[in-house]
C-alpha cells in the first residue's frame, strides 16, 4: 500500500533515480510510475524497518563474533552457541514454550513449508484432508496447492465479513480423515486477530493438528508481560545419549490473555 505524499523520506538519496530533464525538484520515476517526494510506507504489518535496538545487539555478532554456532571446535562457534542457545530461551519465554520446542528456520515461509508439507506427509497413510483459510498467506496457500497435487484434499473456509474464521464452520469441516487445520493468528494484510486459542481448543477436542502462521504476531499481538529466560538448553552428548527430561511447558500468558 503506497500513498504519495510531499514529506520528507528517510531513505537516504543514493536510492532515489536521477532526476530527468523536465522533472521538477522532488519528482521520482521508476518503473513508470512518477511521484512527487517519496511515498509513505503503509505496509509495516507485512515487513517494517528492522528496530535499531536490534541492530545494535546484533552488530558484534555480524563483525566480531561471526563463529557458527555449530562448529564444535573452537571458541568462535562456543560463542556463537551460547547466544543462539540465549535467544533460543528468550523466544521460548515469549511464546510459553520449553526452548527444545523452538527450531530456527530462514522465515514464515520456510515454517509454513515444513509444517504444512510435514504433517501432511507423514500422516498420509490415514488421513489425507487439509483445512485452511481463504484468506491465508501466499506461502499457505501455495504449499496447499502443492498437497493437492500430491492428492491431498485441501479444504478453503471463506472468512466472516469482519475477516473471522466461523468457528462453527470451522468444526463442521473437520472430517475423520482431517491432518491438519492451518490459520494464521494475525493477517498481514487486513490485520484481523483469529482467535487461535478457540480453533485450537476444536482442533485438540476433534484429535487433528493445528498450525498458525505466527509471522505477524510477535510484533502485532499484546505482548506478555516479562517472563524469565528458560536456562539454555543442554548440549546432547552424542557418545551417551541420556534421555532429556520430558519438556516443562509453562503456562502461556500470552495466549491465555487474549481468551474473550
Ligand atoms: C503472516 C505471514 N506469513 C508468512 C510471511 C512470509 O514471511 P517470510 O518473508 O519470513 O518468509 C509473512 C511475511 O510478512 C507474513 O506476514
Amino acid at each position: 500500500m503506497l500513498a504519495a505524499t510531499t514529506a520528507t523520506s528517510r531513505r537516504g538519496f543514493a536510492a532515489v533515480p536521477e532526476a530527468e530533464d523536465d522533472d521538477a525538484p522532488g519528482d521520482i520515476a521508476m518503473k513508470g510510475v512518477k511521484l512527487q517526494g517519496a511515498p509513505l510506507y503503509l505496509d509495516s504489518q507485512a515487513t517494517t524497518m528492522l528496530d535499531p535496538r536490534v541492530l545494535d545487539r546484533m552488530m558484534p555478532w555480524q563483525l566480531d563474533q561471526f563463529g557458527n554456532p555449530h562448529s564444535r571446535t573452537h571458541m568462535y562457534g562456543w560463542e556463537a552457541e551460547d547466544a543462539v542457545e540465549k535467544a533460543r530461551g528468550h523466544i521460548a519465554a515469549l511464546v510459553g514454550a520449553d526452548p527444545r520446542e523452538i527450531v530456527f528456520t530462514s522465515g514464515a515461509t520456510e515454517s509454513n513449508n515444513m509444517a504444512l508439507k510435514g504433517v501432511a506427509h507423514f500422516y498420509a497413510e490415514r488421513k489425507r484432508h487439509v483445512i485452511t483459510l481463504q484468506t491465508e498467506h501466499k506461502c499457505v496457500l501455495d504449499s496447499c496447492r502443492y498437497l493437492q497435487q500430491k492428492g491431498f484434499d485441501v479444504t478453503y473456509l471463506p472468512v466472516q465479513p469482519d475477516g473471522l474464521l466461523d468457528l462453527d464452520l470451522l468444526r463442521d469441516s473437520i472430517r475423520p480423515d482431517t491432518a491438519l487445520v492451518s490459520a494464521m493468528f494475525i493477517n498481514n494484510e487486513i490485520g484481523v486477530i483469529q482467535d487461535v486459542e478457540r480453533i485450537g481448543q476444536i482442533c485438540r477436542e476433534k484429535g487433528v493438528f493445528f498450525h498458525t502462521g505466527e509471522g505477524t504476531g510477535p510484533r502485532g499481538a499484546p505482548r506478555p508481560p516479562p517472563a524469565t529466560p528458560h536456562a539454555p538448553r543442554p548440549r546432547p552428548n552424542p557418545r551417551s545419549p541420556e534421555p532429556l527430561p520430558p519438556p516443562q511447558t509453562p503456562p502461556r500468558p500470552w495466549a491465555r490473555s487474549r481468551s474473550t
